[in-house]
């Protein structure tokens, strides 16, 4: 197995140093105690197995949650020079996000003003001036325009400046494109202004998009978030890969609203350290696991970090666009081993173990057991954020 701990760094300009994050971060990481002084508290606290089985919780949870608030989409680092574009299947529509020439980062439905077709098919990201659509060749521009019709004058009493794409109000916040998924006036309420500001210290914005995998899990996007909300299962579904790397619990956890940050000090961490080593690199010593409003996950690792949005599809599936964001492209061919050694194993571990965690979960959920799921004081941060989220149902 990879062991990102033992690589050696890539280059200089891939290290965060403490001094780089934002005061707030580094406040919050000067209040980590020592690895031998933490402090866990038992809990006892429960959540009706419906919560991840239920017809009506789902269609609760999109109309009051996904259907009323901006979501994210894709990160805006997928698009990083005008003249892109990339299709993202979210939420169980297909969406289109462009980056135009004139700067703007735009979202649209992926579908044609002539008869509905997908205008753009894979999910890669396409450098275009325009796009045309596969089936009778209408032609838009990356602002949605439409500029192109095969043999307009067939068409009675056409009027072009009425076709053009559907636009959903999209905004960006801290590097993830958000859009309002019900076409009505953009709500980014419950998005936190110091996650976008944690998220623009930790690169995420100018990030370089070193790896992009979309999967499809069969599990309640709840399942799939749990365990990036808690450490318990660290040490023991992850024993054979970084399980011996982490502490059972994170020691500072700040919520925005139904917004977490959980920062971890490594095995053996010591406060001390942050000053003996300033120049050094702050991800050596500390991980970040953000839960952005109301699905993005962020989680820091040595040399990269990862973004996942968790989508979902109907009560048991969700689709999970992974990111692994590097601060540049590999410039050395030690950079480039390291990147590539770092995506294996982050994708085994999300992938093979996390993932498979969540399908293995929901099978004994939608059998009805347990009746009720029951978590403990390494498990408080799951009970913040649903707490915090009910509040909106
Ligand atoms: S459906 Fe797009 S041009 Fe006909
Ligand atoms: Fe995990």
């Amino acid at each position: 197995m990879n062991n990102v701990a033992e690589m050696t760094k890539p280059s200089e300009r891939t290290i965060t140093r403490l001094a780089d994050l934002s005061k707030n971060q580094q406040a919050a990481i000067r209040r980590i105690p020592g690895e031998k002084d933490i402090v866990n508290v038992p809990l006892a606290a429960t959540r009706p197995n419906a919560i991840f089985t239920g017809r009506e919780r789902f269609d609760a949870e999109q109309k009051k949650i996904f259907q009323r608030f901006a979501v994210p989409v894709t990160l805006t680092a997928m698009l990083p020079e005008p003249g892109s574009v990339v299709a993202v299947e979210a939420y169980g529509k297909p969406l289109l996000v462009s980056h135009s020439r004139d700067g703007e980062i735009r979202v649209f439905i992926n579908a044609c003003q002539h008869k509905g077709s997908k205008l753009v098919e894979d999910c890669a990201v396409h450098k275009r001036s325009r796009m045309t659509c596969p089936y009778h060749a209408w032609t838009y521009g990356l602002d949605g325009k439409l500029i192109g019709v095969a043999r307009s004058e067939m068409f009675l009493g056409l009027d072009k400046s009425k076709r053009g794409l559907k636009q959903l109000p999209s905004q960006t916040w801290g590097g993830v494109v958000y859009a309002q998924l019900d076409g009505t006036d953009l709500d980014i309420s419950q998005l936190s202004d110091q996650i976008a500001e944690d998220f623009t210290a930790l690169g995420i914005p100018s990030a370089h998009v070193y790896g992009h995998k979309v999967f499809q899990i069969k599990a309640n996007w709840k399942v799939v978030l749990e365990p990036f909300l808690e450490g318990y299962h660290v040490q023991r579904l992850h024993a054979a890969s970084i399980g011996d790397k982490y502490v059972d619990a994170a020691s500072i956890v700040d919520t925005f609203g139904a917004n977490v940050r959980q920062l971890t000090g490594r095995i053996g961490y010591d406060p001390s350290m942050l000053d003996e080593d300033s120049e050094g690199n702050i991800h050596k010593l500390v991980t970040h696991a953000y839960t952005g409003f109301p699905n993005v996950v962020v989680v820091t690792s040595q040399y990269y970090t990862s973004v996942m949005l968790l989508m979902p599809n109907a009560v048991d599936h969700t689709t999970v666009q992974y990111f692994m964001l590097t601060p540049e492209a590999a410039t050395t061919p030690k950079a480039a081993d390291v990147f590539e050694r770092s995506y294996k194993l982050i994708i085994e571990v999300f992938g093979g173990e996390d993932f498979r965690a969540a399908e293995i979960t929901q099978a004994g959920l939608s059998a009805g057991v347990p009746e009720a799921t029951i978590y403990c004081g390494l498990e408080e941060n799951i009970i913040h954020y649903y707490t915090a989220l009910e509040k909106l149902l």
